[in-house]
């Protein structure tokens, strides 16, 4: 999806801005010790674009998620160095994902093991490529909490991979009550409404935003008529660690709020360090 700010989102680009009052002034603080996790969570969601077999750096794959009814891919698999469960899911390739990205119709989810409150509602887009694999997703991360009880839950992806990292989170830290998560949404657009982002904050994890300078697709659907809203901690770099700062709230505007973008910009396709889709499947 190459959708040029001057086209599709275009006149909507100022409007978070126009808003701007107190609740919107610059406070981000520099961060570099946080790149080298954003780093690693960008290369997998690199490889989740690759296809890659076997391995995706050093996460070993157990499961390729391939659902044909909805285009949903992505890799479930372990880290022995990290000691951490993995879901990567992958971001738009085919038509079929940018009419995800697109289909922001409103719709209460129902998913198994998630206790949604009354009023929280996300994305058609998001919610029928999710719940195709949600089932799928729980069973095989099930079955290596099993085989490693010691290690952590992890899941990222980046853009539409981003975005449904908002609700693979939500949807592991409810299934899996008491394990540790760390979720990493890397350029994602926001998915639900304020009950949505209330209750994905109020899970008991850690939910990060992961966001290129001058990327304009965190700034899609916060304004009117979609008022989507955010949830977790945003981080924001040009692609080095000394570049890389620690953002505060969801508008901080010395982060994605304030670069001026909207929509899907020349900044869409690195992340971290990594040029999205083009990073291979290990370090060598
Ligand atoms: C929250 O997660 C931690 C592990 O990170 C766990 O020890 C604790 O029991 C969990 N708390 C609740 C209320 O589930």
């Amino acid at each position: 999806m190459r959708v040029e700010q001057s086209t599709l989102f275009g006149a909507l680009a100022l409007s978070p801005l126009a808003l701007a009052g107190p609740l919107f002034q610059p406070r981000a603080t520099a961060d570099s010790g946080a790149y080298d996790e954003f780093h690693r969570t960008a290369q997998l969601s690199s490889a989740a674009y690759t296809g890659c077999i076997g391995t995706a750096f050093d996460v070993t794959i157990t499961k390729q998620i391939n659902e044909l009814s909805t285009d949903t891919q992505g890799f479930i698999g372990y880290s022995t160095s990290k000691q951490r469960i993995t879901v990567a899911m992958r971001g738009s390739t085919s038509a079929t994902d940018i009419a995800n990205d697109v289909d922001t119709t409103l719709v209460t989810p129902s998913l198994s093991g998630v206790n949604f409150p009354s009023g929280a509602q996300i994305m058609h887009g998001i919610y029928s490529p999710w719940s195709s694999v949600h089932d799928d997703v729980i069973s095989e991360v099930k079955s290596l909490v099993e085989k490693y009880p010691d290690y952590t839950l992890e899941s990222t992806g980046h853009s539409l991979g981003g975005s449904l990292t908002y609700i693979s989170y939500v949807a592991l830290a409810q299934n899996f009550p008491g394990k540790q998560i760390i979720s990493n949404a890397h350029a994602a657009y926001p998915i639900g409404n304020e009950a949505f982002a209330n209750f994905g904050a109020q899970q008991n994890g850690t939910l990060n935003r992961a966001n290129n300078a001058d990327d304009g697709v965190p700034n899609m659907y916060v304004m009117w008529p979609w008022d989507f809203v955010h949830y977790g901690t945003e981080y924001y770099s040009s692609g080095t660690a000394a570049t890389t700062v620690k953002c505060s709230g969801e508008r901080d505007t010395s982060c994605s709020a304030g670069n001026g973008q909207v929509g899907v910009t020349a900044g869409h396709f690195s992340n971290f360090g990594i040029q999205m889709g083009l990073a291979g499947c290990s370090s060598l």
